[in-house]
C-alpha cells in the first residue's frame, strides 16, 4: 500500500515464510512514494491522464528504491538502525534476510515489468534498459561506492555533484522517464523532462543532506545527524547549510524553467518538483 493508501496493482509471490515477513515488513510504510509519483504524473504531463502502465513502472521504481534504502542501511554501508520510522529490515531480522529481500526486490522490479500487459514489448525492453542503467555501476551503485569512498574527504564541487547524480539522481531521472516511455514521449519531449529530472534529482539529494542536520530523527523516520558522524562528503560539509539550501532553490527553479514548454500540462508535475524540495522530512 502507498502512501495514499493504494494498493499494490498485483500482489507479489514469495514462498519462504522468513523472506515473505521481511519483505511485508519492508513495504508496509512505503515511505513518500515519490519516484512512483514522478513516474505518473509525468505519463500525465504527455498523454493527459495518469497511465495504468506508469502504475506498474512506478511500483517497480518503487521496489528499486526500498531495496537500495534496505542495502544503504547495513553495517557495511550506512549502518543505520531507523528507517521509515522502524528499525531498519537488518535490525528486525537479520543480515542476510535484509540482504536477500533487497536482492529479491531488485529481480521483482524487472519481473514487474515483463508482467505488465499494458505495456508493448519494446516499451517494457527500454524501461528494462533504463531502470537497470539507473541502478547500475554507472547509476546507483556506482554512487554508492562513490559516496562510501568519499568518507572523510573533501570533494570537488564536480565530484559532489556526481556522487549525488548517480546515488539518488540516476533514480529520480529513471523515474520521470520512465513515465514519458509508459506515455510514447517523443524525443524532444524526453529531452525537456530530463533536464527537469536531472535538477529535481540533485536538488533532491541537497535538500536530504540538509535535513540530515536541520530535522530532527522523529520528523525524518531515520536517524538524524548520521552525515556528521560518518564524515560524509554532503553539500552542507562542503557549502554550509544556507549555501546548500540556496544551491537547491537554483536548481529547482532551472527545473520548473525546463517544463514551461509543456504549459499548464506541467502544473502537476512542477508542482511535485517542488514539494521535493520544499519537504519537511
Ligand atoms: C531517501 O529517499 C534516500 C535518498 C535517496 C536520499 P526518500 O526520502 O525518497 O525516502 P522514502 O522513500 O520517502 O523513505
Ligand atoms: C542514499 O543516500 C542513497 C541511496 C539509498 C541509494 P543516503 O545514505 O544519504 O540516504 P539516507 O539519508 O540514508 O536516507
Ligand atoms: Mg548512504
Ligand atoms: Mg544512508
Ligand atoms: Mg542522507
Amino acid at each position: 500500500m502507498d502512501a495514499s493508501g493504494r494498493q499494490l496493482s498485483s500482489p507479489i509471490e514469495c514462498s519462504d515464510s522468513r523472506l515473505d515477513e521481511a519483505l511485508t515488513y519492508a513495504l508496509s510504510n512505503p515511505g513518500k512514494q515519490l519516484r512512483s509519483r514522478l513516474c505518473r504524473v509525468t505519463s500525465a504531463v504527455i498523454a493527459g491522464s495518469e497511465q495504468p502502465s506508469a502504475v506498474r513502472a512506478g511500483e517497480a521504481i518503487e521496489f528499486l528504491h526500498t531495496y537500495s534504502l534496505i542495502h544503504d542501511d547495513l553495517p557495511s554501508m550506512d549502518d543505520d538502525d531507523l528507517r521509515r520510522s522502524k528499525p531498519t529490515v537488518h535490525k528486525a531480522y537479520d543480515e542476510a534476510t535484509a540482504i536477500l529481500v533487497g536482492d529479491g526486490l531488485q529481480a521483482l522490479a524487472f519481473e514487474w515489468i515483463v508482467d505488465t500487459p499494458d505495456l508493448s514489448p519494446q516499451q517494457q525492453v527500454q524501461l528494462i534498459k533504463l531502470l537497470s542503467n539507473s541502478v547500475g555501476f554507472d547509476g546507483m551503485v556506482g554512487g554508492q561506492a562513490m559516496d562510501i569512498a568519499a568518507e572523510g574527504q573533501s570533494l570537488k564541487p564536480a565530484e559532489l555533484a556526481q556522487v549525488h547524480s548517480r546515488k539518488t539522481g540516476a533514480l529520480i531521472e529513471a523515474s520521470v522517464l520512465a513515465g514519458a516511455i509508459c506515455a510514447n514521449a517523443t524525443d524532444l519531449q524526453q529531452s525537456a523532462l530530463r533536464t527537469f529530472a536531472r535538477r529535481i534529482g540533485l536538488a533532491f539529494q541537497v535538500m536530504d543532506d540538509v535535513l540530515d542536520v536541520t530535522a530532527t530523527s522523529e520528523e525524518l523516520g531515520k536517524t538524524a545527524g548520521k552525515d556528521i558522524d560518518a564524515h560524509k562528503s554532503t553539500y552542507v560539509a562542503s557549502m554550509g547549510i544556507e549555501d546548500a539550501g540556496n544551491y537547491a532553490e537554483a536548481l529547482l527553479s532551472e527545473a520548473i524553467d525546463a517544463l514551461d514548454g509543456f504549459g499548464d500540462a506541467a502544473l502537476k508535475l512542477k508542482q511535485l518538483g517542488k514539494l521535493m524540495v520544499h519537504r519537511s522530512f
